[in-house]
C-alpha cells in the first residue's frame, strides 16, 4: 500500500485548489496561475498570445507549458506530456499502450502522423478470441493475456522526438518531471479519485496492480491520499537513460512478456523487442474552404471524419448559430453511413488494402449523401444488431498543443479500457493494455464499444487493431486554426465532428463548442445517443423523423485549441474533473 493520507483540512484545500485550477487557468510568462471566476468558466476559453497546452490532467498541462517556455517545440512538449500522463492519469496515459500523434510543422508547411498503435504478437491467429464452439469470447479479447498488444507508446514518443523535436531540450529533461511524480507521488484528486473506485475490482484481481493502486484492504484510495509508483519511476529512469531500448530490451521487456504469458497470452521477448512505431502520411480533406488533416489507418478516425464532413458539405444544412434538429438529423444519417463503411473496409493498411482515397472523395460522399432522406431516419437493419454499446467512462486521453512557431501536436493514446487489462507487469509499474479487443474477434460480432468489423480487421500476427482515435488539425491558408481530438472509443469520431461543426458551421467559441451537448450514431446499434442538455424540443423533432433517441451520460473529452483573431483559445473539456488549458 503506497498511499499516505493527508489531513482533512489539507484535503479540503487541495480540493478547492484543484477545482479552481482544473477549471481553467491562464499563465502569463513568469506569473502565478490566475484562476478565472467560476461562473463564467463553462463558456470561457483560456486565451493566450503565443502558445497553448490543453490536456486531461493539470500537472501534465503545466509540464508541457514549461517545456514550451524553455524553448522546446510542440513535439518536445508532447513527449513530456505523454510521459507525465502515464503517471498522473494512469487509467489512460500510459507506457503500456499505444496511440497516434499528428504533427504540423509550420516552417515546412507539412503534417505527419506518428503511428504507435499496439501490434498483435507473432502468435496471434484469426480465431484467437473464439471459444471451442467458435463463438467470440469477450473474456479472451478483453480480460486475458491474449488481449494485450505489444506496447507502442515509448517507441512512438521516441520516434516523434528524434524526428521532429527541436533539439533544444534533452530527452532526459523531458522525462524528468514524470520520474519525479512517480517517485515522490501524486495526490489522488479529480480524475484519479473518480476512476480508481470504478476500476477497483479489476485492479484487485492482480496483486501487482493492487499493491500500487489500492490500499492494503483492497479498497480504492480516497481523495487526498498519495499515489507513489516507484517501479514506474525506475522504468522511466531506464527510458531516460537508454531511450526506448530501456523499455523494449532487457528487464522491463522480459517482465512485460512474462506478465502477459502468465495470463495466457503469447507475447514473447522478441515480440516486444521487435516493436516499431511508424511515420504515416495523414489523411486530408477540405471542409468549407478549410483544410482538414487527420489520422490515417490503422485508425478509422480520420477517414470517417473526412467522409462525414464531405457528406455534410453535400447536404442541404440549415445556416444556424446552434445545432437545429434538421442539421442533427442530417449529421446522424451521415454518421450511420460512415460507421457502416467502417465495419467493411477499415483495417491495418500494412495487411489490407484500405480504400482511403475512395472513402474520402467528395464524389463518393455526394453519392452517399443522395441516399439520405431529409425528412426520415433510415433503419440500420441490414446486419444483425449487436448488444447495446456500453456508454462507458472515457478510457483514452487526448491532448492538444500549439507552440510559438505555429507547430501543433494533436495526440490521442490509450490502454483501451480504463486501466487497460487492469494488470501491471510486476516490477515495472507498467499497466498493460487490452487493445486487441479492437480487432473483430468474429465477423459481425461487436467489440467492447459495440463496433462490428470483418476480415479487414481480423486478428493476425504483427497486425495493428483498427482504432477510432482521431487526432485532427484544421488549417486555414496553411496555418493551424484548430487542434482537436478526444477519447471515447466508438464515439471519438462523432465527438471530434460535433466540436468541428460547432466551431466551423455554427461559429461557436471553442469553449462553447466543446461544452455543447453531443450526439452520436454508429449505425449499429440503431440508436441516436445524445448527451443530457440537448433541448427536449430538438429531441422530439428528431424522434418525429424516426430516430430512436437515447439520452445518455457524457461523451468524450475533447481538449481543443482554436486560433482566433482574439488570440489562441484553449478549451479543456469539463466533462471530467482535473482538466486544464494553459497558455502564455
Ligand atoms: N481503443 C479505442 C480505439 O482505439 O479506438
Amino acid at each position: 500500500m503506497l498511499f499516505h493520507s493527508s489531513s482533512p483540512s489539507r484535503q479540503g484545500r487541495a480540493l478547492v485548489a484543484s477545482v479552481l485550477m482544473g477549471l481553467a487557468v491562464v499563465c502569463q510568462a513568469g506569473a502565478q496561475p490566475a484562476p478565472i471566476i467560476a461562473d463564467t468558466l463553462l463558456m470561457q476559453p483560456v486565451r493566450a498570445d503565443k502558445a497553448m497546452v490543453v490536456t486531461q490532467e493539470a500537472q501534465a498541462s503545466r509540464i508541457g507549458l514549461d517545456v514550451l517556455k524553455k524553448g522546446g517545440n510542440a513535439v518536445d512538449a508532447a513527449v513530456a506530456v505523454g510521459f507525465a500522463l502515464a503517471v498522473t492519469l494512469p487509467r489512460a496515459g500510459n507506457l503500456g499502450g499505444g496511440g497516434f500523434m499528428l504533427i504540423h510543422r509550420a516552417k515546412d508547411k507539412d503534417s505527419v502522423a506518428v503511428d504507435y498503435r499496439e501490434t498483435a504478437p507473432s502468435s496471434a491467429k484469426r480465431d484467437m478470441f473464439l471459444d471451442e464452439q467458435g463463438n467470440a469470447d469477450p473474456k479472451k479479447s478483453r480480460d486475458s493475456g491474449l488481449a494485450v498488444g505489444v506496447p507502442g507508446t515509448v517507441a512512438g514518443l521516441e520516434l516523434a522526438y528524434k524526428t521532429y523535436g527541436s533539439g533544444k531540450v534533452s530527452w532526459a529533461e523531458l522525462i524528468a518531471p514524470a520520474i519525479a511524480l512517480a517517485r515522490d507521488g501524486v495526490v489522488v484528486a479529480d480524475d484519479l479519485a473518480d476512476s480508481l473506485p470504478q476500476a477497483q475490482k479489476r485492479l484487485a484481481a492482480y496483486p501487482s496492480s493492487a499493491k500500487i493502486f489500492l490500499k492494503s484492504d483492497l479498497s480504492a484510495p480516497r481523495a487526498g491520499d498519495r499515489l507513489i509508483q516507484s517501479d514506474l519511476a525506475q522504468t522511466l529512469d531506464l527510458i531516460a537513460r537508454f531511450g526506448a531500448a530501456g523499455f523494449y530490451q532487457g528487464g522491463v521487456a522480459e517482465k512485460i512478456s512474462q506478465a502477459v504469458q502468465s495470463q495466457g497470452g503469447g507475447m514473447t521477448l522478441a515480440d516486444v523487442a521487435g516493436y516499431q512505431a511508424k511515420l504515416r502520411k495523414p489523411v486530408t480533406g477540405t471542409y468549407r474552404g478549410l483544410s482538414v488533416v487527420s489520422m490515417p489507418p490503422p485508425s478509422s478516425g480520420g477517414v470517417h471524419v473526412i467522409e462525414i464532413l464531405n457528406m455534410l458539405e453535400a447536404l442541404p444544412r440549415e445556416a444556424a448559430a446552434a445545432p437545429t434538429a434538421q442539421n442533427l438529423h442530417l449529421f446522424t444519417e451521415a454518421m450511420k453511413i460512415a460507421y457502416a463503411d467502417r465495419s467493411e473496409y477499415l483495417g491495418d493498411p500494412d495487411f489490407v488494402k484500405v480504400p482511403v482515397a475512395a472513402l474520402t472523395s467528395k464524389r463518393y460522399a455526394a453519392e452517399r449523401a443522395k441516399t439520405i432522406d431529409p425528412d426520415k431516419a433510415r433503419l440500420s437493419k441490414d446486419i444483425k444488431p449487436g448488444p447495446l454499446a456500453p456508454y462507458e467512462s472515457d478510457q483514452t486521453t487526448h491532448f492538444s498543443i500549439l507552440d510559438e512557431d505555429g507547430n501543433a501536436v494533436a495526440n490521442t493514446y490509450t490502454l483501451n479500457f480504463s486501466y487497460g487489462l487492469g494488470m501491471v507487469a510486476e516490477g515495472t509499474g507498467v499497466m498493460l493494455n487490452n487493445e486487441l479487443d479492437d480487432f473483430a474477434a468474429k465477423t459481425g460480432v461487436p467489440n467492447g464499444f459495440g463496433l462490428v468489423g470483418g476480415d479487414a480487421n481480423a486478428p493476425a500476427a504483427g497486425k495493428r487493431p483498427l482504432s477510432s482515435m482521431s487526432p485532427t488539425l484544421v488549417l486555414d491558408q496553411g496555418k493551424v486554426m484548430m487542434v482537436t481530438g478526444s477519447p471515447g472509443g466508438s464515439r471519438i469520431i462523432s465527438t471530434v465532428l460535433n466540436v468541428m461543426t460547432h466551431v466551423i458551421d455554427e461559429k461557436m467559441g471553442v469553449m462553447e463548442a466543446v461544452s455543447a451537448p453531443r450526439i452520436h450514431h454508429q449505425w449499429l446499434p440503431d440508436e441516436l445517443r445524445v448527451e443530457r442538455g440537448l433541448s427536449p424540443d430538438t429531441i422530439r423533432l428528431l424522434e418525429a423523423k424516426g430516430h430512436k433517441v437515447v439520452v445518455g451520460a457524457s461523451s468524450g473529452s475533447a481538449h481543443t485549441i482554436v486560433v482566433t483573431a482574439r488570440g489562441i483559445e484553449g478549451a479543456a473539456d469539463m466533462r471530467q474533473r482535473g482538466t486544464l488549458a494553459v497558455g502564455y
